[in-house]
């Protein structure tokens, strides 16, 4: 029997339709001699489809006909070990169930899908799942606690302060300073959130209110962060889990602006309406940096991802100075189109890719397993039997 593979999609992000290509460039790539590949969309509203109509790019169009055509479902634990895929408005007398689902694959972007939340729901339901845990996950989204596990090894990052939104109605002078402190020029982003939503760049004290008013809108938590000027910007993909790492050729992202904007990352082709997620981004495959800044790259890149103990495919990304300096900036732990186009000059198709981090996602499952996670002992039995312990 083929191993039946879900790959779940959208969901309440800014980078919902992000989600939507990247999840169909995967779903299209998982090798159908060994998998059976079954889509999971979330929409905007929180409420999971399925069907053959989600695998068309073509239907996003008008999403109140999809909605029509697919089926609304939930995951449902069956019996201990069997997780089914349930019509949500099943009648009496059906019990709904559309298939088994043995692992599922993650591709939702930001936040609910790549910051441990839809992880830990996996982990509840006891559902294998692609990619990162929700350790994992949480510090890989939240860009001050990731900061804080990099610097606290060593690895060179940027300059930074932060601060909890609230702190800013009622302490502005001190935060004022915190920038002062970083030194201008400063870039404010929110904690929590990717493509580039909520960044400013900050020349001076007079332009950093209205940057710090729009970080907050959009996170509890802000930082500010030295500017690299006359900046490179590089990506390097990381596959494997906490044995066995390997890094990806590097790629130089090429912006039109100063900061890499939303519409940089996904919008290149935007008037031809040419929506192909990061593939569409302007940039040099290999990088064109040094071989020392590349081979420096590479192993920060394995060394952030273990850090972490990131699982699956990550993206790391770097920014380069003109001094030759390398920083972390940051680690995207599904990247967008999972990167699959930093695999191909390692021989590494997407169909490859797929089976890959399915096999890792399977190879955890079975370590876990070797894993106590309870005592069979009822204490409260051994208590009134008089052999109990007391309270400690
Ligand atoms: N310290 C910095 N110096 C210069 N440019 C930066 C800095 N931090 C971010 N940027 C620019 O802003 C973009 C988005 O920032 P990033 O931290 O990657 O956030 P996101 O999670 O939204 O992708 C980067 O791709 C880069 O162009
Ligand atoms: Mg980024």
């Amino acid at each position: 029997m083929k191993t039946k593979v879900a790959v779940i999609f959208g969901g309440v992000s800014v980078e919902h339709e992000v989600s939507v290509i990247s999840a169909l460039q995967a779903f299209n790539a998982i090798d159908r001699s060994k998998y059976d590949p079954v889509p999971i969309y979330i929409s905007k509203t929180k409420e999971w489809y399925t069907g053959d109509v989600l695998t068309d790019i073509e239907n996003y169009k008008d999403l109140d006909q999809l909605f029509k055509q697919a089926d609304r479902v939930v995951l449902e634990q069956e019996r201990e070990g069997t997780i089914v895929l349930k019509k949500k408005d099943r009648s009496l007398f059906s019990k709904g169930v559309i298939t088994t689902i043995d692992v599922i694959f993650p591709v939702i972007h930001g936040t609910n899908g790549e910051d441990g939340s839809l992880q830990g729901y996996f982990e509840l339901l006891g559902l294998p799942y692609v990619g990162c845990d929700v350790a994992s996950s949480a510090a890989g989204m939240d860009k001050v606690m990731m900061k804080q596990i990099l610097r606290d090894s060593g690895v060179p990052i940027v300059d930074y302060e932060w601060f909890y939104s609230t702190q800013w109605h009622e302490q502005q002078d001190e935060i004022k300073q915190l920038a002062e402190k970083v030194g201008y020029p400063v870039i404010v982003k929110p904690a929590n959130l990717g493509s580039s939503v909520g960044i400013s760049k900050v020349s001076n004290a007079e332009e950093l209110d209205e940057a710090i008013d729009l970080a907050i809108s959009y996170s509890f938590k802000v930082i500010i962060e030295k500017m690299v000027t006359d900046l490179t910007e590089v990506n390097c993909s990381v596959i494997g889990d906490y044995e066995e790492v390997e890094s990806s050729v590097c790629e130089q992202v090429l912006s039109t602006d100063e900061i890499l904007s939303y519409a940089d990352k996904y919008q290149s082709g935007g008037k031809t309406g040419d929506t192909k997620g990061m593939e569409s981004v302007n940039r040099i495959i290999p990088a064109e940096i040094s071989e020392e800044a590349t081979a420096k790259v590479k192993e920060l890149a394995e060394v952030t991802f273990r850090l972490l103990n990131a699982s699956g495919v990550s993206r790391i990304d770097f920014l380069l100075n003109p001094e030759g300096e390398v920083f972390v900036n940051e680690i995207n732990t599904i990247p967008g189109s999972l990167s699959f186009y930093l695999w191909g000059p390692s021989g590494k198709d997407f169909e490859q890719l797929t089976d890959q981090l399915i096999q890792l996602a399977l190879k955890r499952e079975r370590e876990r397993q070797s894993i106590q996670f309870s005592i069979d002992t009822n204490l409260f039995s051994l208590q009134s039997k008089g052999q109990g312990t007391k309270g400690k």
